[in-house]
C-alpha cells in the first residue's frame, strides 16, 4: 500500500542529498510539477526558483491560479511571459511530435536562461512513471514523446532532478493532497498544453478557441456533476479540429470550425473508457460553444475507448 507521507519524507531526504546549490523548477499548473516543486522547496527552501512560463497555451485563468497557489505554498516563484516566443516557434508546425519537440525545446531554453541568471545547476521536473514508459523507456515502443522526456537536448548542462519518477498519477494526487497542493484535485493536463488539443497549426486565434471551448466543457460538466446529473469524469476537455465545414447561421451559410468534446473514466491514464455523458449535458455544451464562439459551427463527441484511441487527440 502506497503511503504518501512516507514517500514525502524519503523524497525530501533524497533531494537534499541530490541538490547542492540552486535549482529551477518548471511549474506548469499541473499537479505533477506543483507537487515536485513543493517537495524540492521543502528540501532546499529559497534555493529553488519555480518558473512559470506563460506560453499562451494554458487553460483559462491558469496563470492567476498558479501564482496564488505558489504563494500559499510558500514556494519562491517568477512568471516569464513567453507567448510571442512560443507562437513564433510553432508557426507552420503541423506534426504533433514536432510540436512536442518544439515546445519541449523552448521550455528547456527558457529554463536554461533563467538558471544561468540565478546560477542554478539543477532542473527539477515533475516526470512521472507513465511519461517515461510511454516515451520508450523500459524497452517499450515509443507511443508518444512526452514533452518532459523526449525533448531534452543532448548537451543540456542542467542536472535533472525528478522526485516523482516512480509514481503513477493516483499516487501523485495522494502526495499532493498530503502536501496541501490545491491543484491536486484538478484533472490532468498535458505538458504541451493546448498545443496538442489544436490539430494543425497552433496560432493565437486557435489557442483562444480551444481555451474557451475547454473552459465551457469544464464548467458545464462540473456543474452537472455537482447537481448529481452525472459522474465527474477522470478527464474532460475540448479540442479544435483543423477542418472547416458548411453550416448555417441565421439564414446565412457559414463555413466554420469543429470542436470535439472528450471525456473519459480512467485510473491512471494508461487505459480509459469514454464517459456516458447525458445528452442534456452535451446539448448545453454544444449550444454554449456555438453561441459563444461564432467561428465554430459543429460540436462532436468522441466515443472511443483507450485503446485503441488515446485520451488526447493530437
Ligand atoms: P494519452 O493521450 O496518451 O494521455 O492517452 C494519457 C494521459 O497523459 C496526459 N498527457 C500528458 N501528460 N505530458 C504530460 O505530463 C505530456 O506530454 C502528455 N501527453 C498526454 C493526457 O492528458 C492523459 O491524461
Amino acid at each position: 500500500m502506497f503511503d504518501a507521507s512516507d514517500f514525502i519524507d524519503e523524497a525530501i531526504e533524497k533531494v537534499r542529498e541530490e541538490i547542492d546549490g540552486k535549482a529551477v523548477v518548471a511549474t506548469s499548473g499541473g499537479v505533477d510539477s506543483a507537487v515536485a516543486a513543493v517537495i524540492v522547496s521543502r528540501a532546499i527552501g529559497d534555493n529553488l526558483l519555480s518558473v512559470y512560463v506563460d506560453t499562451g497555451l494554458m487553460r483559462k485563468g491558469e496563470k492567476k491560479q498558479v501564482a496564488s497557489m505558489l504563494e500559499d505554498l510558500d514556494v519562491n516563484y517568477e512568471i516569464v511571459d513567453a507567448k510571442d516566443e512560443f507562437f513564433e516557434a510553432l508557426k507552420g508546425v503541423l506534426d504533433p511530435e514536432d510540436k512536442r519537440m518544439v515546445i519541449g525545446g523552448k521550455f528547456i531554453k527558457i529554463f536554461e536562461r533563467k538558471a544561468k541568471e540565478i546560477g542554478a545547476e539543477y532542473l527539477v521536473q515533475g516526470t512521472i512513471a507513465p511519461d517515461w514508459i510511454e516515451s520508450g523507456g523500459d524497452l517499450r515502443d515509443t507511443i508518444k514523446s512526452h514533452h518532459n522526456v523526449g525533448a531534452l537536448p543532448e548537451g543540456m548542462e542542467l542536472k535533472l532532478v525528478e522526485p516523482l519518477r516512480d509514481l503513477y498519477k493516483d499516487e501523485v494526487r495522494k502526495v499532493g493532497r498530503e502536501l496541501g497542493v490545491t491543484v491536486s484535485e484538478r484533472q490532468p493536463f498535458p505538458g504541451p498544453a493546448l498545443a496538442i488539443r489544436i490539430l494543425g497549426e497552433v496560432t493565437p486565434e486557435a489557442a483562444e478557441t480551444a481555451r474557451d471551448a475547454c473552459a465551457i466543457v469544464e464548467e458545464e460538466i462540473e456543474k452537472s456533476a455537482e447537481n448529481g446529473d452525472m459522474e465527474l469524469p477522470w478527464q474532460y476537455f475540448a479540442g479544435l479540429l483543423p477542418i472547416r465545414s458548411v453550416g448555417v447561421r441565421g439564414d446565412i451559410r457559414a463555413y466554420g470550425y469543429t470542436i470535439f468534446i472528450r471525456a473519459v473514466q480512467s485510473v491512471d491514464g494508461m487505459t480509459a473508457s469514454y464517459s456516458r455523458i447525458p445528452h442534456e449535458v452535451l446539448d448545453d455544451i454544444s449550444i454554449r460553444i456555438t453561441n459563444e464562439l461564432p467561428q465554430v459551427n459543429r460540436v462532436v463527441y468522441d466515443i472511443t475507448n483507450k485503446p485503441p484511441g488515446t485520451i488526447e487527440w493530437e
